[in-house]
């Protein structure tokens, strides 16, 4: 299948491991100009150098800095024709133990950093009459997960403005999805030394999700093929969710 990506140019957030770097390097194998962003210099200019694309050290947890990117990028590259949004989750919190600036710190993080970058990056699809804009959840935006609060709550609402803007730029030529990670198998999840046996237990598919099966779907939704498929919301959990 031709994805039609082969003049597209790209950006993915946090895109200098785990998921964010197995989407750029799909991106990046079907052809596209990809620019990815993350704190660390060392560890993106090492990510930038394996794909082939160009790194911004970003930290898009504070204020304005997703919109600057996203501006930057179209300047180097003249358009922005995909947008991934994908940002470092929050730390785990119960309701109880978060305090105000918890919720502040995730409300920067998640929320405001997508909304800045998908404000930045719409004039210039609208003016091309394409775009892709895919924002990275997680399954605990659809069934909450315990201990997790700021997660759930502020990637549920990222589900309430997918489907908004999704209506909003239809007609643009513009689609917008957001893609739910189930238990996937990435650096970080071994820095935390996830029980991976345990975990797999609960799954229907019996062991956990590889960032290469995550990439595979957003790169079919930022493809050219996927040009009717707007302001959905789909797993790749292995079969995890059991919400209808
Ligand atoms: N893996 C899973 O099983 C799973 C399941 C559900 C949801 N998720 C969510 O999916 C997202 C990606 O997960 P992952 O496992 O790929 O995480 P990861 O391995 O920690 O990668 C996160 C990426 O984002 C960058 N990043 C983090 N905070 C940033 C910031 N403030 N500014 C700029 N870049 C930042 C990181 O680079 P630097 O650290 O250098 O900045 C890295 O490139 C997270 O939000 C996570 O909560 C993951």
């Amino acid at each position: 299948m031709d994805f039609g990506l082969g003049k597209k140019s790209a950006l993915v957030m946090g895109g200098s491991r785990g998921l964010g770097f197995a989407i750029a390097s799909e991106l990046a194998a079907e052809g596209a100009s990809v620019a990815i962003c993350g704190r660390d210099a060392d560890r993106l200019n090492s990510a930038a150098g394996r794909i082939g694309a160009k790194g911004y050290a970003v930290d898009l947890s504070k204020p304005g800095e997703a919109g600057k990117l996203v501006q930057n990028v179209i300047s180097d590259m003249g358009s922005l024709d995909v947008l991934v949004v994908n940002t470092g989750g929050p730390p785990p919190r119960k309701f109880a133990d978060a305090d105000e600036q918890d919720w502040r710190d995730a409300f920067e993080g998640l929320w405001m950093s997508s909304v800045g970058a998908i404000r930045s990056a719409l004039p210039s699809m609208c003016d091309r009459g394409w775009g892709r804009i895919v924002v990275v959840t997680s399954i605990a935006a659809r069934e909450p997960i315990a201990n997790l609060a700021l997660s759930n709550g502020f990637r549920a609402g990222l589900h309430g403005m997918v489907n908004t803007l999704s209506r909003e730029y239809a007609s643009r030529g513009i689609t917008v999805n957001a893609i739910l990670p189930g238990y996937t198998l990435t650096e970080r999840l071994i820095e935390v030394g996830v029980d991976e046996a345990k975990i797999s237990e609960q799954i229907p598919a019996a062991r956990l999700g590889t960032p290469k099966e995550f990439a595979a779907l957003a790169t079919f939704l930022a493809s050219d093929r996927a040009s009717y498929i707007t302001g959905q919301a789909i797993a790749c959990d292995g079969g995890l969710l059991h919400s209808i």
